[in-house]
């Protein structure tokens, strides 16, 4: 067979729907894409500016990141050699389970963990190993007790994606005192921006061991998901190790001009952090005052579990043809829930109107 068994079995990562899409569709001339924990304001200026102006340098080849890793060492007070630029955080990911995994390693993680690291781990064809999620959050003590001495990864995402929860310092020191030196540590840290100030929260990079590898994104509050560039933090020999297999020419030019920007455009991200408190709450009570459940999120999306798939199905469905995209979660193995990131202040009153229609339309359709 010329395709491997676990490649072929594979579920493809399903990207949430896309604007231009749902409005042939549904034949609408304004949709808000709520599905995606995209920045709703857009990119970062900065970084526009910066790309615009490096445009026309395009014929020259990357220096495969080295500028961004100087920046960021800067930035971050460590050293060049702690620090790894790729095409996004997924593209560093891939890059550590080719440079870690063995045929017969174990990766370790949650149920339903964010749905880009289960697609990259699973296409390895190692063997896939989840605990459930106690309370919507990690269940770090089940995580301790479910390694074993085949497991060399443990995937952790803080804030996680899809829950929007986080697990704090404290926790994870105790979680931390039951793994051996021989497993890597990926601590996900896409959301950290908007976490990063809730003293609970525990930024990683204040706790610096040889076994852990802090991945990081300017897809989130620096909105440049489309450009695709990330970064990491790790021991100097993870890094080195990572650097021998990525792909040589990644970071693009123009994702490394923009990551540099971006981290000095304090004001975009001052903009981003108010519009997206103000959004989350706003909301959470919207949904709460219908009587769902919204799960307390640290991110830039809020997850609302619903009392079955189908009804999973028919919210994601009805808020389409009013032109809201919604994420249903069942590619992450959550079928009865449903994610939305909060929008501009514009996109979450829509959202909220079409909620309250829906939701008059299930109480008379029930009475
Ligand atoms: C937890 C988590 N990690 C990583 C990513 C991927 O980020 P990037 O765009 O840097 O690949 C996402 C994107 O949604 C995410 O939610």
């Amino acid at each position: 067979m010329l395709v491997p068994p676990y490649i072929a079995s594979l579920r493809p990562y399903e990207p949430g729907r896309s604007a231009d899409e749902v409005k042939r569709t549904y034949g609408l001339t304004r949709v808000a894409k709520l599905a995606s924990n995209e920045n709703p304001l857009g990119a970062s200026p900065l970084a526009v500016d910066a790309m615009r102006a490096h445009l026309t340098e395009v014929n020259i080849y990357p220096n495969g990141g080295l500028d961004l890793r100087e920046r960021l060492a800067t930035e971050f007070d460590v050293k060049v050699a702690n620090v790894i630029a790729g095409s996004g955080s997924d593209g560093i990911m891939s890059n550590i389970i080719r440079a870690f995994l063995c045929d017969d390693d174990e990766v370790l993680t949650t149920e339903s963990a964010f749905i880009g690291f289960q697609v990259l781990a699973r296409s390895r064809g190692v063997a896939y190993r989840t605990v459930p999620y106690r309370n919507w959050h990690y269940d770090l003590e089940a995580l301790a007790a479910a390694i074993t001495e085949k497991t060399k990864i443990v995937y952790l995402a803080n804030p996680n994606n899809p829950t929007g929860t986080i697990f704090t310092k404290h926790e994870f020191d105790e979680f931390y005192r039951h793994v051996p030196e021989r497993v890597l540590i990926i601590l996900d840290e896409a959301y950290f921006e908007y976490a990063k100030d809730n003293p609970r929260y525990p930024d990683s990079m204040h706790y610096r061991y040889d076994n852990v590898i802090t991945l990081r994104t300017f897809s989130k509050i620096y909105g440049l998901a489309g450009i695709r560039v990330g970064y990491g933090f790790a021991h100097e020999d993870l890094i080195a190790n990572l650097l021998k297999v990525k792909l040589t020419f990644e970071p693009s030019s123009l994702a490394q001009v923009a990551g540099i920007a971006a981290l000095d455009d304090r004001e975009f991200v001052h903009r981003s952090l108010e519009l997206n408190a103000r959004g989350r709450k706003f909301i959470a009570a919207a949904i709460a005052r219908m009587g769902f459940e919204t799960i307390p999120s640290e991110a830039n999306f809020v997850m609302v579990p619903l009392e079955s798939p189908s009804v999973a199905a028919w919210m994601t469905e009805e808020l389409l043809k009013r032109g809201i995209i919604v994420r249903p979660l069942g590619a992450f193995g959550l079928p009865h829930c449903v994610r939305i990131s909060t929008g501009t202040d514009e996109d979450n009153r829509l959202l909220v109107d079409s909620l309250e229609q829906l939701h008059v339309k299930e109480v008379v359709c029930r009475s």
